[in-house]
C-alpha cells in the first residue's frame, strides 16, 4: 500500500467541469443550464427541458414544434426490435430487455459503421433525438408485454408525457395525473456526475460511440444504490404493509443495518432539491386515488426514519409510489427513469467529447509483494 490517500468511490473528488447542471447540497438547489428545476417543473413540457440540456438554451415556440414534429416522426420501433424482444424470456428484469434493445438500436444506425462513423459527434444530437423518441415506445411494449398486450402504436397527435402514457396503457389518465408524469421526467432527467453519468462519459472518453454509451449508463442505473431504487422503494412498502407495521419493521431494518431504499444521498445530505417538488405531485394522485393506506405508509416511514438517522428522502422516494398510482409495474419505474436520464447522458456524451480527455484514473496496489514462476 502506499501513503496516497484514496476517495473511496471518488466521494469528494471533482473530476471536470460542466455546464449541463449544478448541484449545490448547501442551498439545495439544481440548475439545469442556469434555470431552477422547480421552475421547468411548474413550466415547461419535457421537450423543451429535453431541448435546453442538449442546446443550453429553451427552445422558442417555433423551435419546440419543429423539435416535437422531428421527435413525433421518429417514434415507431423498428419491426427487428419487436421480434428482438419476443426472444427475451417475459421474466427477465425489464432494465436487461431494454438495455439489449438499445444495444440493438446502436446496431442499426448505419452511420456508426461508415469509417470514423461513431466518432463523428456531428451526428450524435440526432442519436441523442432517436433515442429519445424511442425509448418511451420501448418502455411501453415492455410494460405491456409483462401483461399479455399487444403493443399499441405511438400517436403523433400527443405530446411526449402523453403519448408515453397513451402507449402503455391505451387510455389516458386525468390531465393532472399526465402532468405529475412530465413533471417526473423533468426532475429525472439530469444530476451532474452521477454514477451513470459518470459511466456515460468514460465510455465516452474513450471515443466509443454514444449508443455504447448509453447502454453502460443504463447498467450503472439498475443497481438500487442508484436508480433501481425507486423500484427498491416500492418492494419496501409491498415488505412493510401498512403504517402500523413501519415502527416494528425498521426496528428490525436497522438493527439488520439494513440500507433502507429511497433515503440518503451522496451529495445532498440536507434533502434532496427534488423532493418537494416530487412530493406535491404525489399528493395529486394521492388525493385523486383516495388511496389513504399507501399515504399513511409513506409519511410514516419517511417521519421514522429521519427521526431516526436524520436521514433524508431522495427523489425515488416519491417517485416509487406515484409510479405505482399511474399503473405501472414495479419492475418498469427504472425504465422510466432511463426515459428520462438518456437527455441528461447524452448532454454529457456530447460535452465530454468536446473536450475529450481519456478518463483513466490511478490506484494503489494491494496486492502480494512481487515474486516469481518457479524455474523462470
Ligand atoms: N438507509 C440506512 N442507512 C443509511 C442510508 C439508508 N438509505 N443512507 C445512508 N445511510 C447511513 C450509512 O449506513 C452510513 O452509516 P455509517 O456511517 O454508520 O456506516 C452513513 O449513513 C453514510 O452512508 P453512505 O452509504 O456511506 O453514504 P453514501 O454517500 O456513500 O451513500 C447512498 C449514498 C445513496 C448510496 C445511500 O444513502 C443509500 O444507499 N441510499 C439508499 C439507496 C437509494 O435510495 N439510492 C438512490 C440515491 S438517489
Amino acid at each position: 500500500m502506499t501513503d496516497t490517500e484514496i476517495k473511496k468511490g471518488l466521494a469528494g473528488v471533482v473530476v471536470d467541469t460542466t455546464a449541463i447542471s449544478k448541484v449545490n447540497a448547501e442551498t439545495n438547489s439544481l440548475l439545469y443550464r442556469g434555470y431552477p428545476v422547480q421552475e421547468l417543473a411548474a413550466t415547461q413540457p419535457f421537450e423543451a427541458v429535453a431541448y435546453l440540456l442538449w442546446h443550453g438554451e429553451l427552445p422558442t415556440p417555433d423551435q419546440l414544434a419543429e423539435f416535437q414534429q422531428q421527435e413525433r416522426a421518429l417514434r415507431q420501433l423498428d419491426p427487428r426490435t419487436l421480434a428482438l424482444l419476443d426472444t427475451i424470456p417475459n421474466d427477465a428484469h425489464p432494465m436487461d430487455i431494454v438495455r439489449t434493445a438499445v444495444s440493438q438500436l446502436g446496431a442499426f444506425d448505419g452511420t456508426l459503421h461508415r469509417p470514423g462513423g461513431w466518432t463523428d459527434r456531428e451526428l450524435d444530437l440526432g442519436r441523442a433525438v432517436y433515442l429519445f423518441a424511442q425509448l418511451p415506445t420501448l418502455v411501453a411494449v415492455v410494460q405491456r408485454r409483462r401483461r399479455g398486450q399487444e403493443p399499441i402504436p405511438p400517436r403523433d397527435d400527443l405530446d411526449y408525457a402523453s403519448n408515453f402514457l397513451w402507449m402503455t396503457f391505451g387510455e389516458l389518465p386525468s390531465p393532472a395525473a399526465v402532468d405529475v408524469f412530465r413533471v417526473s421526467m423533468v426532475l429525472y432527467a439530469e444530476h451532474s456526475f452521477n454514477a451513470s453519468t459518470f459511466t456515460a462519459r468514460v465510455i465516452a472518453s474513450t471515443t466509443s460511440d454514444l449508443y455504447s454509451a448509453v447502454v453502460g449508463a443504463i447498467g450503472a442505473l439498475k443497481g438500487p444504490l442508484h436508480g433501481g431504487a425507486n423500484e427498491a422503494v416500492m418492494h419496501l412498502f409491498d415488505e412493510i404493509g401498512s403504517a402500523s407495521e413501519v415502527a416494528p419493521w425498521l426496528d428490525r431494518a436497522l438493527a439488520e443495518k439494513r440500507k433502507i431504499m429511497g433515503f440518503g444521498h451522496r451529495v445532498y445530505k440536507h434533502g434532496d432539491s427534488r423532493v418537494p417538488t416530487m412530493r406535491a405531485a404525489l399528493e395529486v394522485l394521492l388525493e385523486e386515488s383516495g388511496d389513504t393506506e399507501l399515504a399513511a405508509l409513506y409519511e410514516t416511514l419517511e417521519r421514522e426514519f429521519v427521526e431516526r438517522k436524520g436521514i433524508y428522502p431522495n427523489l425515488d422516494y416519491p417517485s416509487g409510489p406515484a409510479y405505482r398510482l399511474l399503473g405501472f409495474d414495479t419492475e418498469i419505474f427504472t425504465p422510466l427513469f432511463i426515459a428520462s436520464r438518456v437527455t441528461g447522458w447524452t448532454a454529457h456524451v456530447m460535452e465530454q467529447a468536446a473536450a475529450n480527455a481519456l478518463i483513466r484514473p490511478l490506484s494503489a496496489y494491494d496486492g502480494v509483494d512481487e515474486r516469481h514462476v518457479a524455474g523462470a
